[in-house]
């Protein structure tokens, strides 16, 4: 059986890399590319794929062609195409673009929320229940990805009480969907289980999706304790690019074709087609200038064997005769 037709419990993946990798590129890659890596994730099989971000041109520069790519990527049945939306006027602009799902970011650190998105939390609370209203009534789904959840770099650990009731007041506007982003790779996989299992527990109808930074080499088993504790939806950038410009020391998400190896080895059914997603992983530094961290993308595959060394024969048969 191919390495990534796990059988086992269905794990969604959910890309990230075409966002949250490329605001944080220095080079402007250019649409053509940026569609042609969407339509070749699309056909690696991917859950969902937040394709852009509706956001200021002048806040986040890599992304000002945000209408474009979204009105040429092919679109493939199976696959939900989403982007991020900070505020109204991104909201309108998304919908206009026919985006499937919009998700919606605010953070639950104060601190962290004005840096990056110059709102009080209140301020973006307020402005995210309309663009909730406005999507609701145009038929499109919406999704909150909340960050800082496990931690902000300005602030540290944010209290218990302060994240779920952020939660809380998205949920009680009806959205289909929360993400818990671990903004800046603060999160450790005993906490991971607790948040998640709490936050199973107490909104069972709220489809949660966990979101991990590699900052601090805890991704891939902050992903594994997420599993452990019932979560089955993860959102993974491709050779494992990432990061939020207006969070000091942020750096790359838990990279996707990591996870898709790991996950199908455990007999975890990703849908999704490892070679194909190296081979898309392989044209990343073309496009961005620089090697990208992903361990797969370089070693291959665990059964990516290699030929035995020059003289081999010599060394057995020399072997075979002492
Ligand atoms: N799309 C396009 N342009 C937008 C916009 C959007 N969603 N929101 C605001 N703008 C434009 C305004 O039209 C205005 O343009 P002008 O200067 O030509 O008049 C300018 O941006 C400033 O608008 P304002 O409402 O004052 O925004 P701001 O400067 O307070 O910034 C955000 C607020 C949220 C728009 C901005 O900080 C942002 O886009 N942040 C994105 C953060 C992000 O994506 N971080 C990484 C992901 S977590
Ligand atoms: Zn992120």
């Amino acid at each position: 059986m191919p390495i990534w037709q796990g059988a086992g419990r269905r794990i969604h993946m959910q890309e990230v890399g075409l966002r949250d990798g490329l605001q944080m590129e220095k080079a402007f890659v250019p649409t053509a590319d940026k569609i042609a890596l969407c339509n070749a994730l699309s056909d690696a099989g991917l859950s969902k794929i937040e394709v852009t971000s509706f956001t200021s041109p002048t806040a986040i520069p890599a992304l000002r062609d945000a209408e474009i790519v979204l009105r040429e990527i092919t679109r493939r049945p199976g696959t939900l195409y989403t982007a991020l939306v900070p505020n109204l006027r991104g909201a309108e602009r998304a919908i206009e673009s026919r985006t499937d799902e919009l998700n919606l970011v605010m953070s639950v650190s104060a601190t962290h929320n004005l840096a990056n998105l110059r709102m009080t939390r209140e301020q973006s609370f307020a402005v995210l229940a309309q663009v909730a209203a406005l999507a609701q009534g145009a038929g499109v789904a919406v999704n909150v990805s909340l960050s800082c959840v496990f931690g902000c770099p300005f602030e540290g650990d944010v209290p218990d009480a302060d994240v779920l009731g952020w939660v809380q007041r998205f949920a009680d506007l009806g959205v289909s969907g929360i993400t818990l982003c671990d903004t800046t790779g603060m999160a450790y996989p005993t906490q991971v289980r607790q948040v998640t299992k709490a936050a199973r527990a107490r909104w069972p109808g709220v489809e949660f999706t966990l979101h991990f930074h590699n900052t601090r080499g805890m991704g891939l088993a902050n992903v594994l304790a997420g599993i452990d504790a019932g979560a089955s939806r993860f959102d993974t950038s491709l050779g494992g690019l990432g990061g939020c410009p207006f969070a000091p020391g942020a750096s790359g998400n838990v990279c996707s074709e990591e996870v898709v190896h790991a996950l199908a080895l455990m007999g975890y059914d990703t849908g999704v087609d490892l070679a194909q997603l190296i081979a898309a992983a392989q044209r990343l530094p073309a496009l961005i200038g620089h090697d990208v961290s992903s361990q797969i993308a370089k070693a291959g595959p665990r059964l990516a064997l290699h030929p035995v060394p020059a003289g081999f024969d010599a060394i057995r048969e020399r072997a075979l005769a002492r």
